[in-house]
């Protein structure tokens, strides 16, 4: 397989730019012709911002499995679809090809459709990182139904409030999963988020780490047991067939659930066609693939970027993509370059938190890896500062290999703003050029197009977009006003990404970071007011205000300001015990890095909560705290100071 979409040129790419801006159907229509349609589109795009409505390939029919596992048996059935390392290096590894693929695909399918799942049903997957997350989202995909993938880190609280938003009717999860040397209950922590729950009737269970589950007649089933049932049905004259629902372009394909301003989650919604064809034309393009490279992407098929770059982007294009089942420093800090060199890894995307993590532990890791096989590296999640950039262009790219920094979000579908490795210029900390299609635009507070430059000569304000691409969220599930409300409405006629960046004379963008109350915690995304509602559930709490401050390893940490009525114990075990309570009710990545115990909030006469002043005093700042004139007792200012953890 080769890819006639592939940019392979500085010049390439600028045409390929002019075009995609000036005649955006002809472009994408394109590029689609290189898929599998069962019927082909109508019209290529319908859109408005101000609904917001955003149709692409209208009319036109299809599978995404076919496109991902199907198209490819022909001429690369033997071809490695995915491998998989597995935790504990010693066990034996998998070597999953597209022949094998389908046949899982089409088993899951099978037992999906066994156990009553329709197309347009909504399937949450809570799994560990092992093959069978891989079948069982696309299992969902073949027979259409729906699929919200819940990373394996949330608490029971946190999945019973998705199950119910999506009112979700089947579960597919493990009995546990390993991550280092722990083994996480996942089937535990299901059967916690069920305690109330209505709608869910089935719930598979995959058997991984086989520590001791409850298994419920009648709702609770296994998922070897179901598979084999399965493979009879699916197996004919030696070859398996499940025959794949036929979907239109704009049915949904997942939701996936991500956090935003207010305390509640929102399930972003992403269609079939134009999420296939985007995260396709994104993988071949940013990375510049080749046939057989092995493409070995970090991150967990819980996030976005687990979707987009570990399953459906790579195997949309025939590519190998390399799942890790653990965590990049265990059995030590030198496990990710153990992967490089065992499999000869080709491309490398991970998040500058693991690049600055790993950097810690100096060169004694790097020691005796082959990591010559490597050409690309990426970068994603979060800004990288210079240091990590540059430890990672001279330790594991060794100077030879461009590196990527891709910067996109949940909503985005897809990369949106990144170089093309070796095509165009990379720029440390910089995400550099917006890829065909897209069209960034940095606009004030007030939505005007920023146009006057800063002292270096650049331009600074808010990152919207100012037309659709493919795979742009489409709604928000069961709630399309929280969509239109999100991302549409702050600018009339611009997607709002939510993110402040810089552009320099070039063309070239720098993403600074969020501008709402959104932190970026490990490249994990996280809502203040989603902290603080948390917080505010310990029984102790009065009142809290949660912000971001600089941290050097996980980029940003949480620091909390907290109002109590009074401590059970002295303040260490009462400040354990509300970061316990934050990770039953959201899940231990979102616990409070800082707990200060206050008496008061700086609050205006209104009774806003004036968190500029709480970042700055987090960020270690005491003098320059801006106009503290209109709070309502500036003497709480001088308290907290004084207070500061
Ligand atoms: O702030 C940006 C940051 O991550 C946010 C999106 O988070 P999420 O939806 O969880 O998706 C993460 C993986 C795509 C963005 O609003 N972000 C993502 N990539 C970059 C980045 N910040 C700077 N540079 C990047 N390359």
């Amino acid at each position: 397989m080769s890819y006639p979409f592939q940019i392979r040129s500085f010049e390439e790419y600028q045409q390929k730019y002019k075009e995609s801006v000036e005649a955006p159907e002809k472009f994408w229509a394109d590029i689609a012709e290189n898929f599998l349609w069962r019927k082909k589109w109508d019209k290529v795009l319908e859109w408005n911002f101000a609904e917001p409505k955003v149709e692409w390939f209208k009319g036109a029919k299809l599978n995404i499995t076919e496109n991902c596992i199907d198209r490819h048996l022909n001429t690369s059935g033997e071809t490695p679809a995915l491998i998989w390392e597995p935790n504990n290096p010693e066990e034996r590894t998998r070597v999953v090809t597209y022949n094998r693929l389908h046949k899982r695909v089409c088993q899951v399918a099978q037992m999906l459709k066994n156990n009553g799942v329709k197309k347009g049903d909504r399937v949450c997957i809570y799994m560990g990182m092992v093959p069978e997350l891989a079948y069982a989202v696309l299992g969902c995909a073949r027979i259409g139904a729906i699929h919200s993938v819940i990373f394996g880190g949330f608490s029971a609280q946190s999945i019973a409030d998705r199950l119910e938003d999506a009112h979700a009717e089947y579960i597919i999860t493990c009995d546990g999963a390993f991550r280092g040397e722990k083994v996480i209950p996942l089937k535990d922590v299901i059967d916690d988020a069920l305690i109330g729950n209505k709608t869910v009737k089935k719930v598979i269970v995959y058997t991984r780490t086989r520590n001791p589950i409850s298994m419920i007649r009648g709702r609770d089933i296994w998922w070897e047991d179901e598979m084999h049932y399965a493979e009879e049905q699916v197996e004919k004259h030696g070859k398996a067939f499940f025959k794949a629902e036929e979907m239109d372009a704009e049915d949904p394909l997942f939701i996936l659930y991500t956090s935003g301003s207010t305390g509640k989650p929102k399930g972003v919604v992403h269609t079939c066609a134009g999420y296939m064809i985007y995260t396709a034309y994104t993988f071949v393009n940013v990375f510049q693939y080749q046939p057989k490279q092995i493409f070995f992407c970090t991150a967990d098929i819980g996030w976005i970027t687990g979707h987009s770059y570990i399953v459906y982007g790579p195997l949309s294009a025939g590519a190998t993509s390399l799942m890790f089942e653990g965590i990049p420093t265990w059995p030590d800090a030198g496990r990710f370059w153990d992967i490089v060199d065992k499999y000869k890894v080709d491309v490398l995307y991970t998040a500058p938190t693991a690049i600055r993590s790993l950097m810690g532990f100096g060169d004694e890791p790097l020691k005796g890896k082959d990591l010559s096989s490597l050409k690309v590296l990426g970068t994603v999640g979060e800004p990288i500062n210079e240091e990590a950039w540059h430890w990672y262009d001279e330790n594991i790219g060794k100077k030879k290999c461009p590196i990527v920094d891709t910067w996109w979000q949940t909503e985005t579908g897809g990369i949106l703003i990144s170089n093309l490795a070796g095509v165009t210029s990379s720029k440390p900390s910089w995400a550099t050029l917006p890829l065909p299609g897209i069209q960034p635009l940095l606009v004030d507070e007030n939505g005007k197009e920023v146009t006057e430059k800063d002292e270096h000569g650049l331009l600074k304000g808010n990152l919207c977009i100012k037309a659709p691409w493919p795979a742009i969220i489409r709604t928000t599930y069961g709630d399309p006003e929280r969509c239109r409300k999100n991302y549409f409405a702050t600018y009339p006629n611009l997607y709002f990404s939510g993110d402040g960046a810089l552009k320099d004379e070039q063309g070239n963008y720098r993403i600074t970071g969020r501008v709402d109350d959104v932190l970026n915690v490990s490249g994990h995304r996280i809502g203040t007011a989603e902290v603080e509602n948390a917080i505010n559930m310990h029984s102790g709490v009065v009142e809290s205000a949660v912000v971001g401050y600089p941290h050097s390893i996980k980029g940003q940490g949480i620091y909390s300001y907290v109002i109590t009525n009074g401590m059970h114990g002295d303040a260490d075990s009462t400040r354990k015990d509300i970061a316990q309570t934050v990770s039953r009710i959201i899940g231990p990545f979102a616990k409070p890095d800082k707990i200060q115990f206050v008496k008061g909030l700086p609050k205006t006469r209104s009774g806003k909560i004036m968190r500029r002043i709480l970042r700055k005093i987090a960020e270690g700042e005491t003098e320059n705290l801006g106009d503290t004139t209109t709070l309502l007792d500036p003497g709480i200012v001088d308290e907290i100071k004084k207070g500061k953890v």
